[in-house]
């Protein structure tokens, strides 16, 4: 066990079909999560090494809440070369632009590491959806799966603030594709247009983590924990598949939930 993991304190508790994991403060889940993430990695690297050598899939986070767990990660001793990461989703700029969440994740993170980092092709010349369609083939081959499609073994993500995840914003045409692992889709956020994984490809993850830190986001974490309302927001519909998300969150953004 990660020296880390013993030392941080967690209050763990199921609500419904979430399994929630509250921290004191950021800096505990950061490391918290980064404890948890590290874990996940040793073990399903060690495992595939052992059966033939496929590199472990893991879809990074974007937007700003990950950065102290992956800086947390960036001092621990991790088998990236045992790894293919890539982008759960990304704004659709070029790769050097400050709103870029692969370069976010390359800087804080992954660049040096030895880990293969798929990057969304982006170019002048190319649309969104050209993109997205190039960067789900490549996804395809880089993921173990089987007869009924690819199965990434970590998906990392965040919430924003009206409840969305990945890049699936609430009344996003994304929501409702069934036939797609990856697209791009118009979004009324910075960056107009985004390229995300689908519900398809995250219900079929191994394992989700869903981090989200701060009081701002306590009132629409509690709506998708414990909703009220009669349509889920995007971010509960991650737990409507078959995958077991985690929700690592800390103690003033579940400051909403009703906790036994
Ligand atoms: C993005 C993210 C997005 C993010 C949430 C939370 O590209 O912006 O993937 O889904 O996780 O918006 O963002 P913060 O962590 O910055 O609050």
């Amino acid at each position: 066990m990660d020296g880390t993991q013993q030392q941080i304190t967690q209050h763990r508790v199921r609500i419904g079909p979430a399994d929630v994991r509250v921290f004191e403060d950021g800096a505990a889940l950061a490391a918290g999560a980064a404890a948890m993430i590290a874990s996940l990695i040793r073990r399903e690297v060690t495992k595939a090494r052992a059966a033939g050598g496929r590199l472990v899939s893991v879809a990074m986070a974007g937007g700003s809440t990950p950065v102290a767990t992956y800086r947390r990660l960036a001092t621990m001793d991790i088998p990236w070369s045992g790894v293919c990461a890539w982008v759960g989703d990304e704004r659709y700029v070029p790769p050097d632009h400050e709103d870029s969440n692969g370069a976010m994740i390359g800087r804080s993170l992954l660049d040096g590491t030895g880990a293969r980092f798929l990057r969304v092709p982006w170019a002048e010349d190319r649309s969104a959806p050209e993109a997205a369609a190039l960067y789900e083939t490549e996804l395809l081959a880089s993921m173990g799966g089987d007869a009924r499609g690819p199965r990434p073994d970590l998906i990392l993500a965040g919430m924003g603030g009206d409840g969305h995840t990945l890049s699936l914003f609430p009344g996003s045409d994304a929501l409702d594709v069934t036939d797609r692992w990856y697209v791009a889709t118009e979004v009324a956020a910075a960056q107009r247009w985004r390229l995300t994984a689908t519900y398809p490809l995250a219900h079929r993850a191994a394992a989700v983590y869903v981090l989200v830190s701060g009081g701002s986001k306590a009132a629409v974490l509690a709506e998708v924990l414990q909703p009220t309302g009669d349509r889920p927001l995007p971010a509960r519909r991650l737990m409507e598949g078959a995958a077991p998300v985690s929700w690592l969150v800390d103690r003033d953004a579940a400051a909403g939930l009703d906790l036994p």
